[in-house]
């Protein structure tokens, strides 16, 4: 009988396949109500007083050696499975997605080439709020309550003192407030005016702003600047125009026309006969803002400039409305 048990021990073991199926069957042909294992512990009546402990321990043994082995087996297929199935489903995260894949949107495309000209002149990028504070937004720029230049500029009030900023000048003066000069950044981002929707007005719109602070920085070195700029953006042959305006946070100020790119200057329906196009304000920085943010104007002089990204991504791209911009309709964005 002994004999008997080893045999099926080894020969259980020997069998166990991979399949789930076999298992099963071989569980049920050894450990069974009819099996084999079952089957000795029935004939164990014959055996002596002394030896039938003995023979059931053994019995009892090879059960449980064979449970073991049958368990064992099947954490090992079920380990293997995941495995595989890992194997099989793992996500190349770096394959392109399949389908569609569309493409930048034209202003942010716009906004990207400004930005590399920038860059390129060892400009660097910084962002500031759109929630903003009335101080950074008026009042530091030398725009106090009451100033005739708030109408111009009216936006979405938050709370008295609280708004969503009109433009992004106000970056000018967190910059100045805690970076000493020399300064030189760009700030393009969103902006808000409490204006209706038409062809060329929008409540949302991009601006990009431009800040350079420094010893002995002069209206030359803002008229090089956007010389460069325009000549990138719309063509080597383009020319600047400054025209003397105000803005409250600039002294002397001026309004900037590049000459138009379509007819060269001799005036087109692009230009309205006029041979230029204007596209940003600029200025030496007032006295009063480098004050403001505790820079000594006696000391430092600085250029800035402000421009909308949306104007200059219609001018480049021939588009005649302002809503194209913002409607998704994938007939237009598939221009691009
Ligand atoms: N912030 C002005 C606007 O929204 C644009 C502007 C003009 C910005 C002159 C400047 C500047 O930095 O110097 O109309």
């Amino acid at each position: 009988m002994r004999e008997l048990l080893e045999k099926i021990r080894a020969d259980a073991k020997a069998q166990l396949s991979d399949n789930d199926a076999d298992i099963e069957a071989l569980r049920v042909r050894y450990l069974g109500k009819k099996g084999e294992l079952t089957a000795v512990l029935r004939g164990m009546g014959k055996l002596s007083a002394e030896e039938r402990p003995l023979i059931g321990q053994l019995a009892n043994e090879v059960r449980a050696d064979i449970e073991a082995a049958i368990e064992e087996r099947r954490q090992e297929m079920q380990e293997r499975l995941l495995e595989l199935k890992l194997k099989k489903e793992k996500i190349d995260v770096t394959l392109p997605a399949e389908g569609e894949l569309g493409h930048i949107h034209p202003l942010t495309m716009t906004q990207r080439e400004l930005e590399d000209i920038f860059i390129g002149l060892g400009f660097s990028i910084v962002e500031g709020p759109e929630v903003e504070l009335d101080y950074y937004n008026f009042q530091a720029l030398n725009i106090p309550e009451n100033h005739p230049a708030r109408d111009t500029q009216d936006t979405f009030y938050i709370t008295d003192n609280i708004l969503l900023r009109s433009q992004t000048s106000p970056v000018q003066v967190r910059t100045m407030e805690k970076q000493k000069p020399p300064i030189r950044i760009i700030s393009p981002g969103r902006v808000y005016r409490s204006d209706a929707v038409d062809a060329t007005h929008s409540p949302l719109f991009h601006q990009l702003e431009g800040l350079v602070v420094d010893k002995g920085i002069s209206m030359g070195d803002l008229k090089g600047v956007l010389e460069l700029f325009a000549k990138q953006t719309f063509g080597e042959e383009t020319r600047i125009r400054f025209r003397p305006h105000h803005f409250p946070f600039t002294e002397p100020s001026a309004e900037v026309d590049v000459s138009c790119f379509a007819c060269g200057g001799k005036g087109c329906r692009i230009c309205k006969g006029e041979g230029w196009i204007e596209i940003l304000g600029a200025g030496m920085v007032h006295p009063n803002v480098l004050r403001n943010c505790g820079i000594d104007p006696d000391v430092y002089s600085g250029f800035a400039f402000g421009f909308g990204i949306e104007r200059i991504a219609m001018l480049k791209y021939h588009i005649d409305d302002m809503r194209l911009l913002y409607e998704n309709d994938t007939r237009f964005l598939g221009e691009f």
